[in-house]
């Protein structure tokens, strides 16, 4: 027997996919998160990655990437080594509509991605600067129906959700305005607060702080019903204004495919014991996020609702006329 092959029956030093899983995770772990710190979708992944660190035992290390509505972040995770400590924060932007709105994306949200667990999900609300005329979202539509083009959305990026709702927000009310694109919603908050811009849609969890602490005002949300616990007095839009729109974003996490599945089955069963700590769900529930039964939150469940929804957008994206240059 030459040496190396002694070497590999004793020490099982050939066996490197079994060894390596055994050992994960051996480092730190880094997920990539595709927008500007400090936005919704960072709060939501640095929240769930501390949990879940907690439960395997290692840190997860957030990645911002950010730019070109969270795309440049989910085609550098497509590339990454599928070995178990590079993830993507993916969400109903760049994992669900995108392919249906860029030409070029340069990633594949199912062939490219193994999926690991769904995070719960949140609702958009309908903000306003504090000195801004409009005090309804019927005010606003008024105003935009007499002047198109003249009222500004902000949003995190062509082709994020505060887009994507925006885009859904003119097609079924029959108005236009003009988009301005930031790389999140972090930067795109600030020019809402400093008046840069007339209006934003932005996840109600993340937006809470600024609509009780005084800096912008809150108009309408896009839950199917009101959140009358954290937005008081204010409406949801299918309640009058539009009957039946309700959108709400999705948001999970991501492997680069072939990732070991037993990396997989460790970070959800973590994930689902972090959710056990009913202090954090009720943390969680009393900002507006939308827990899920556990069901949905399983791997093979997500990876289904992935693909069911890249199929979802490519009716949505025709029929809204949502386009990207
Ligand atoms: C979005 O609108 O897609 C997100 O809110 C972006 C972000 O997390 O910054």
């Amino acid at each position: 027997m030459k040496i190396a092959q002694a070497l590999c029956a004793a020490a099982l030093l050939c066996a490197a996919p079994f060894v390596h899983a055994q050992a994960w995770p051996a480092k730190p772990v880094t997920w990539i998160v595709p927008f500007a710190a400090g936005g919704p979708t960072d709060a939501m992944a640095r929240d769930i990655a501390d949990k879940v660190g907690r439960q395997i035992g290692q840190a997860i290390v957030i990645e911002n990437a950010a730019g070109a509505g969270g795309t440049i972040g989910a085609g550098k995770a497509a590339k990454a080594a599928p070995d178990g400590y590079t993830f993507l924060v993916g969400h109903m932007g760049y994992m669900g509509a995108a392919p249906s709105l860029y030409k070029k994306l340069g990633y594949d949200p199912v062939k490219d991605f193994d999926a690991v667990f769904r995070f719960p999900d949140t609702p958009l609300v309908l903000l306003v600067p504090k000195s801004s005329p409009y005090k309804s979202a019927d005010a606003l539509i008024a105003a935009a129906k007499a002047a198109p083009n003249k009222i500004n959305f902000g949003n995190a990026g062509v082709g994020s959700t505060s887009h994507l709702i925006a885009a859904l927000f003119e097609s079924r009310a029959g108005i236009q305005v003009t988009s301005v694109s930031y790389k999140g919603a972090a930067p795109a908050m600030n020019d809402l607060v400093g008046g840069q811009v007339d209006a934003m849609f932005d996840q109600s969890n993340t937006a809470l702080p600024q609509v009780t602490g005084g800096r912008v005002n809150a108009i309408a949300l896009t839950s199917l019903t009101p959140m009358s616990q954290q937005y008081p007095g204010v409406p949801a839009l299918a309640e009058k204004t539009l009957p039946g729109f309700e959108a709400a974003t999705w948001y999970g996490l991501y492997a680069p495919k072939g990732v070991p599945k037993d990396v997989v089955g460790k970070l959800h069963q973590a994930y689902l014991k972090a959710l056990a700590d009913k202090e954090w769900t009720h943390r969680m529930a009393a900002q507006g996020i939308h827990l899920l039964p556990d069901a949905q939150y399983a791997p093979e469940s997500f990876a289904r609702h992935t693909a069911a929804e890249v199929e979802k957008w490519r009716k949505v994206a025709t029929d809204a006329k949502i386009q990207i240059d």
